[in-house]
């Protein structure tokens, strides 16, 4: 099970943020082709990404955000993309299945024409626009690399013409439907958007727990100091492990009975309840995994 609790960017040309970001403690990191990198600066960042991950640790997995399919910098970047050492790209500005097709075309040609594993690279495409959000079932189905999706909340406000909140209420429904779009095609939870105050880890905080409540694997973030505070909410908490276990055990020993429905502390716990008791668990232990790799690596 990969976990994506928070994935950090670092812009494609700064080699010095970049090679930060992977000791930021991230459970991924993304190096910016798009909006981080200025127009006059997207031919030096290609070369510049390669350059970083040549010299970085493969333990922590890492993703290349290209430009948009519909801007001219797109062959270039897929181009640069197909051989490095990375998990896959981001999609920005995803608006339909087509998009997404369009480049897994482009990247298996590529892949064939290097001799690489068809299919290697994974995309996550993210989803910006009133467009994209109406079509994310279609995005989300589109093919077989399509990992997860990604929300990006400040081009989606600006989109539907209105202002970034801290309470989110605009971005409320677009979320939902990336939830459930996800569900749908059967990949993972979605990962939610950055949140530029990197000052304000309160409401960082806030934020990470109230889109974890909808259904997010877990959050993009733009500076270290958002890592440690995402990761964290997005841990299950010893007590909820504890609970799971509870659950488990004991829905295991009342099936043995012939009970199908029992009850714990005055909760009733059926199928549904011991189902979301062992995502909890597989959860808890992908991150002990997670921990322990990070250790032995030190
Ligand atoms: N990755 C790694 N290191 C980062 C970082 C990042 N995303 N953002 C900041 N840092 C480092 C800085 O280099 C600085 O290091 P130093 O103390 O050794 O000089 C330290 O963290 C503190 O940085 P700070 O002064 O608080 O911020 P800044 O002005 O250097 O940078 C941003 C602020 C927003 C420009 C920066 O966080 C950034 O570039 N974020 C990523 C932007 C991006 O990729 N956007 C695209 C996706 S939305
Ligand atoms: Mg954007």
């Amino acid at each position: 099970m990969k976990i994506y609790r928070s994935v950090l960017f670092a812009p494609g040309d700064d080699q010095k943020k970049a090679g930060k970001a992977f000791a930021a403690g991230a459970d991924a990191v993304v190096l910016d082709l798009e909006d981080a990198v200025a127009p006059a600066r997207k031919d030096e960042a290609r070369e510049m990404v390669k350059e970083i991950l040549a010299g970085v640790s493969p333990q922590v997995p890492s993703f290349v955000r290209v430009n948009a399919v519909s801007s001219s910098y797109i062959l270039k970047d897929l181009q640069a993309v197909v051989e490095l050492p990375v998990e896959g790209i981001m999609l920005p500005k995803a608006e339909s299945g087509e998009d997404v097709r369009r480049v897994d075309w482009l990247l298996g040609l590529l892949e064939q024409e290097k001799n690489l594993a068809l299919g290697r690279l994974v995309i996550i495409p993210f989803i910006e626009s009133a467009r994209g959000i109406e079509r994310a079932i279609e995005i989300a189905g589109a093919c077989g690399r399509v990992r997860c999706l990604a929300f990006g909340g400040n081009d989606y406000t600006m989109d539907i013409g209105t202002t970034y909140s801290p309470e989110g209420s605009e971005q409320f429904y677009a979320r939902c439907r990336l939830v459930t779009a996800s569900r749908i095609a059967g990949i993972a939870p979605p990962l939610d958007t950055v949140n530029p105050n990197f000052k304000d880890i309160t409401a960082l905080r806030e934020e990470a727990r109230r889109v974890k409540q909808l259904g997010f694997q877990g959050k993009l973030v733009i500076h270290p100091a958002q890592v440690a505070p995402v990761n964290e909410v997005f841990t299950p908490p010893p007590e909820e492990i504890e609970w799971a276990k509870n659950v488990v055990e004991a829905f295991a020993q009342a099936q043995a009975r012939g009970a199908g429905v029992i009850q714990i502390e005055g909760r009733m716990v059926e199928l549904p309840v011991v189902r979301r008791a062992q995502q909890l668990l597989a959860l808890a232990e992908a991150v002990a995994n997670k921990s322990l790799k990070a250790n032995n690596f030190k």
